[in-house]
């Protein structure tokens, strides 16, 4: 560490005092073995100056209770520090920091995303966004402010004492950041579209330092571009979001035996078709396999809005002969519990996506040569292992929502649906078995992808929040949305803070 070069960068940092310094220049990342190891060194030392009790060594007892992420391949790796900011302003003052020592940086909210280096960094510096967590209600409760380091499930217990609800993660786990800024399916989307479909404004920090507004009146083209756009343009620090009256809800879980397959496939493309006739329902048709099980189930999600009972809009698929039943009235943040509760946390993970037009075959097809696929893990050899592969429908009523607010940038709203989408994922437990789960992943899409085609079902739609890192969502927007995005980067992080520094995740370039 230089003495010289920490006293230079402390004092640059506390005398900024232009605006905004559009030409600084971002190092080259050229020779990957000094990586962030000397420059990030230089600004934790310069945090641990201004911000002592908010950066975290290795050596530091609360490191390791922070060092928590849904995979294991971001709890492994070791920044050179954590830095827990409590305000936009303490952002800012780290990205200047990184920024100006070249130093590699990974951004936190609830560090579920799948995808080792999306929220750890090793021997860089994480910017963990757990302490802006504070909710707040303006315009007469018509909006939520909320940090973006806040977890769906305080969030939902914050707002359902008060008779509101917000289109949030359906898992109380999962953090806004990276929820909202993939897309963000809801329980509630069908009737108020997805997450980011929602947000009226977002308070962000951009590579200069600056703490801005995008809104649909302010930096529009930002405003745009965060709807979609990932970690590519700064960090987000508030997210300020419609609400809608919610309380009670029917909902929970319903599980079949492999036997209801065709049957509640063909529910889901009967539901699909018919969902915009009833807005208020969402579902998710999941298979788990798992060794402790010995083999694979179905374990369906069904939540509808208002606190009825068996809402006919589910007789297709309650029809079916039930091996396990939570249906009931609660709230959405008890759903989401619900969801949590059975989640291998902590252990390795991937997940994949595709998305095909509705029908009521391909799902059944797809199912067939995964299930082969899996079932061989079943075995009990790896007490980790789980195989997850979810369907739900992108419907009609979600589509026509994207317009709302000006329109996102994920390229879907104007394509004729309704759609299927696919999430699937692998958890296991050794780093061994790295290579097996992602190419088992590949394959299983890769079938899917190709049976899809050959039936002229495919669409390239590719969801931020459920790809693979091979599978570049950006790509899929349509060329028209990935131009706008570049473009929208170039002119708000003109030194490629988030494309050179900020290297986890979905890249846009
Ligand atoms: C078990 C499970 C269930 C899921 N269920 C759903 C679901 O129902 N619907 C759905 O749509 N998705 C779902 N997902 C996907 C989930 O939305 C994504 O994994 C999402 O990225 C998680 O957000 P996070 O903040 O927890 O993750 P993180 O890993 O902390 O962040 C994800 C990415 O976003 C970036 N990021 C986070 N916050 C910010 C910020 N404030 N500013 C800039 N960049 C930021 C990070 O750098 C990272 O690259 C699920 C995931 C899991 C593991
Ligand atoms: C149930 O399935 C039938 C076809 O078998 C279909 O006509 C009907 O619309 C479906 N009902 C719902 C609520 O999806």
């Amino acid at each position: 560490m230089h003495f010289r070069n920490l006293l230079i960068l402390s004092f640059s940092i506390l005398s900024r005092a232009s605006p905004i310094e559009t030409s600084v220049e971002v190092g080259e990342y050229g020779d990957l073995s000094k990586r962030g190891v000397q420059q990030c060194a230089i600004v934790c030392a310069a945090l641990e100056v201004l911000y002592p009790s908010k950066t975290l060594y290795q050596t530091d007892a609360a490191y390791a209770t922070d060092q928590i992420a849904w995979p294991q391949q971001n709890i492994q790796l070791q920044p050179k520090c954590r830095f827990k900011p409590k305000s936009a302003k303490e952002v800012s003052v780290a990205v200047i920091a990184a920024r100006k020592a070249n130093c590699f940086f990974a951004v936190k909210s609830g560090g579920h995303m799948p995808i080792k280096g999306a929220s750890n960094i090793q021997d860089g510096l994480t910017i963990d966004l757990k302490d802006l967590d504070s909710l707040s209600l303006t315009n007469g409760n018509k909006i939520v402010q909320i940090g973006a380091g806040a977890l769906w499930g305080e969030v939902y217990a914050y707002l359902n004492p008060k008779g509101l609800g917000v289109t949030g993660g359906r898992l109380s786990n999962i953090g806004a950041g990276g929820f909202i800024l993939g897309g963000g399916i809801s329980f509630t989307s069908n009737k108020y579209g997805w997450a980011c479909d929602n947000v009226k404004s977002y308070e962000i920090v951009l590579g200069s330092g600056d703490i801005v507004t995008a809104s649909a009146s302010s930096n529009p083209d930002l405003f745009r571009a965060l709807r979609g756009g990932g970690n590519n343009f700064g960090i987000v620090t508030r997210f300020d979001m419609e609400t809608h009256p919610e309380g009670n809800m029917w909902g929970g879980m319903i599980q079949n035996l492999p036997t209801s397959k065709d049957k509640l496939y063909e529910a889901l493309y009967w539901f699909n078709k018919n969902a915009p006739k009833d807005n208020k329902a969402g579902v998710i048709i999941a298979s788990v396999g798992v060794p402790s099980l010995g083999g694979i189930i179905f374990a369906n999600d069904y939540e509808y809005l208002d606190p009825t009972p068996n809402p006919p809009i589910f007789d297709n698929f309650t029809a079916e002969t039930q091996i396990g039943n939570t249906m009931r009235v609660g709230t959405y943040g008890d759903f989401a519990a619900e969801l949590n509760a059975p989640v291998f946390s902590g252990l390795r993970q991937n997940f994949f996506t595709l998305v095909f037009k509705n029908d009521a075959r391909l799902p059944t097809d797809i199912w067939d040569f995964w299930a082969q696929k899996s079932q061989p893990f079943l075995d009990g050899s790896d007490p980790g292992f789980l195989a997850t592969l979810a369907m739900q429908p992108i419907t009609e009523s979600m589509l026509a929502l994207m317009a709302k607010n000006g329109g996102n940038s994920l390229g879907l709203g104007s394509r004729k649906g309704p759609f299927i989408i696919i999430n699937l994922g692998y958890t296991w437990s050794s780093p061994t078995s790295d290579n097996v789960f992602n190419a088992l992943g590949a394959e299983v899409i890769n079938f899917g992808k190709k049976l899809a085609q050959q039936r002229g079902l495919w669409d390239e739609f590719l969801y931020h929040n459920y790809a693979d890192i091979s599978q570049n969502p950006f790509d899929s927007y349509g060329a028209a949305n990935k131009a706008q995005l570049v473009k929208t980067q170039r002119k708000f992080d003109p030194s490629g803070v988030f494309s050179k520094l900020v290297v986890g995740g979905h890249k846009l370039r």
